[in-house]
């Protein structure tokens, strides 16, 4: 990792300053005029990191990790909160600060546009690329394996850590909020970029100079609960499965039309717990109680070894060519060393 002692005037003007000041790219669903984002953005850059925004020129919720870039050059409608006018670039930055990048596409396609296009072309002292993404926080929680793949705040995220890139997503209770009518620093916009500002920082600050925030594949998925004050909330480590949510299609017999609803009681399937330490709590259940819940993911998505999966591929197995591993054949067993190697330094 790049982390460099912060120096100088900056490090004179403010003691709370960072030790390890990391380069961030933080992207949001919402879009690049999110109160909640323009908030974590004025936090990370007090603390001393070096930060750009790439996020989409409208509201994007929603659109997982869906990659969709505009045909168009140009903007054919005003950006978000009339930002920028139609006529615009496709993609460019907020006319008050330069570091503030809007595309119009969806939320991974942001971060890949800031991956390949803003970071190579502007940044070019960001000679490895950013050393954490942000994603967030967004309007609304993102709970469970359910929104996993349907949270453009979590598509975002995975699609970076897919990248190489560590990745946190943060996801959040209070309403949506325009930058613009964020006056003050007592406001639900501000408590929440705070509880998020704390989690980012601690992964940064507990990261050594030279090793990267995360192991390759691995995401954090933070999600906060509503805020009446500035008082911080408590933060507990969690898994995404445990008393999560998913969805019915709820038939409306007068419109003949559906729309979604939870399931209940909550099923079983979204709730199996085949992977990491099924003693920690849900991350829902934390929420719904008041605290902020820090789970991890990885985008390995494969099951794990265990006899289900042994029994699973057998069924099949008279159809497969080669190698039928089950955790000791000589592939799993390269494999198994890949996974031992240490954090790859991503910076001198
Ligand atoms: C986009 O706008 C630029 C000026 O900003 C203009 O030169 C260009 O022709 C426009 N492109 C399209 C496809 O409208
Ligand atoms: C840019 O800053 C000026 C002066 O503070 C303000 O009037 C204007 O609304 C800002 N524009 C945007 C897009 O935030
Ligand atoms: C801060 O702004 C919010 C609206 O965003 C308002 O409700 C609150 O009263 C303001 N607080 C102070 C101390 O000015
Ligand atoms: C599975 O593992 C056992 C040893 O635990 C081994 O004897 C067997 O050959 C393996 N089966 C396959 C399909 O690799």
């Amino acid at each position: 990792m790049r982390f460099s002692t912060v120096s100088g005037l900056v490090a004179a003007l403010s003691l709370a300053c960072a030790s390890n000041a990391a380069r961030i790219l933080l992207n949001n669903d919402d879009g690049f005029g999110s109160g909640n984002t323009r908030e974590l953005y004025r936090l990370l850059k007090e603390a001393g990191h070096e930060v750009v925004i790439v996020a989409p020129a409208t509201q994007q919720s929603g659109q997982g990790g869906l990659t969709e870039f505009t045909t168009e050059a140009n903007l054919t409608a005003p950006s978000q909160y009339d930002i920028v006018p139609a006529g615009a670039p496709s993609v460019g930055t907020d006319p008050n600060d330069s570091n503030i990048w809007y595309y119009n596409g969806t939320p991974a396609a942001c971060t890949f546009v800031g991956l390949d296009y803003v970071i190579p072309r502007y940044y070019k002292d960001w000679k490895y690329g950013p050393d954490v993404f942000v994603a967030g926080p967004n309007f609304g929680v993102n709970l469970g394996p359910f929104v996993f793949t349907l949270s453009g705040t979590i598509g975002s995220t995975y699609a970076a850590v897919s990248r190489s890139v560590p990745g946190i997503a943060i996801s959040a209770s209070n309403d949506r909020i325009a930058y613009s009518d964020v006056k003050n620093t007592s406001n639900p916009a501000t408590w929440t970029a705070k509880a998020s500002f704390k989690v980012v920082q601690e992964f940064i600050e507990s990261t050594p100079e030279g090793q990267s925030v995360l192991p390759l594949g691995y995401g954090v998925n933070v999600n906060i609960p509503p805020l009446d004050n500035d008082e911080e909330p408590p933060i507990y480590q969690t898994r995404l499965t445990g008393e999560a949510d998913t969805d019915i299609a709820a038939y409306d017999e007068e419109t003949g039309l559906f729309d979604w609803d939870f399931a209940l009681p909550k099923p079983a399937g979204v709730n199996a717990c085949w992977n990491g330490d099924c003693s920690l709590p849900g991350e829902t259940w934390i929420v719904n109680g008041g605290g902020v819940s820090v789970s991890l993911f990885t985008v390995d998505y494969d099951a794990p070894t265990n006899v289900y999966t042994t029994d699973v591929f057998g069924k099949v197995s008279a159809l497969f060519e080669g190698p039928k591993g089950n955790g000791t054949s000589a592939g799993s067993k390269k494999l198994k060393r890949g996974l031992a190697r240490p954090i790859i330094k991503r910076h001198q």
